[in-house]
């Protein structure tokens, strides 16, 4: 065999060890998507407890503890809403309401607005 020949095989040799390694990284990687999915919305209904919950109702059925603060349920139902358009409004900090003063993290807001799509429901009512 010449040498060019070789070295080409030990090339080839060498690109296919490396894609079986890296499609057996993407096999064994146990989050899946559903997984993933499901850790934003546990995380951001555990944000939404611990800093939200002092003004708006954060889960189904609950009525906000300050009035002017709507539920957190007739937000997901609004017409139009998606988990993006809500990301979207918790990105943009300076449009916020003065009650409420402070900044999310990017991470923060992805699996607050990945809980609060969770309470979408068809045919929803507001309370009021
Ligand atoms: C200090 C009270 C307070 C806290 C804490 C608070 N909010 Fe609010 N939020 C309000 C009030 C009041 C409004 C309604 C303002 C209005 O309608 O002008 C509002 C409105 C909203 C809206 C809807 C805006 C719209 O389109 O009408 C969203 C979404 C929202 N809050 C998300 C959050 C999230 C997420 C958190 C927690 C990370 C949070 N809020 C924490 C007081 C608060």
């Amino acid at each position: 065999m010449t040498r060019v020949l070789v070295c080409a095989m030990s090339r080839l040799i060498f690109v296919a060890l490396a894609s079986l390694a890296a499609a057996s990284v993407a096999f064994s990687q146990p989050v899946t998507v559903q997984e993933r999915r499901l850790a934003e919305i546990e995380r951001g209904r555990g944000l939404a407890e611990a800093r939200c919950a002092a003004c708006h109702a954060v889960t189904a059925n609950g009525t906000s503890p300050n009035p002017e603060s709507p539920a957190f349920e007739d937000i997901a139902n609004r017409d139009g809403l998606t988990s993006a358009t809500l990301r979207q409004y918790l990105r943009d900090a300076h449009n916020y309401p003065d009650a409420m003063q402070f900044r999310i993290e990017r991470s923060q807001v992805r699996d607050l607005s990945a809980y609060i799509v969770t309470l979408k429901k068809s045919g929803y009512k507001p309370a009021i």
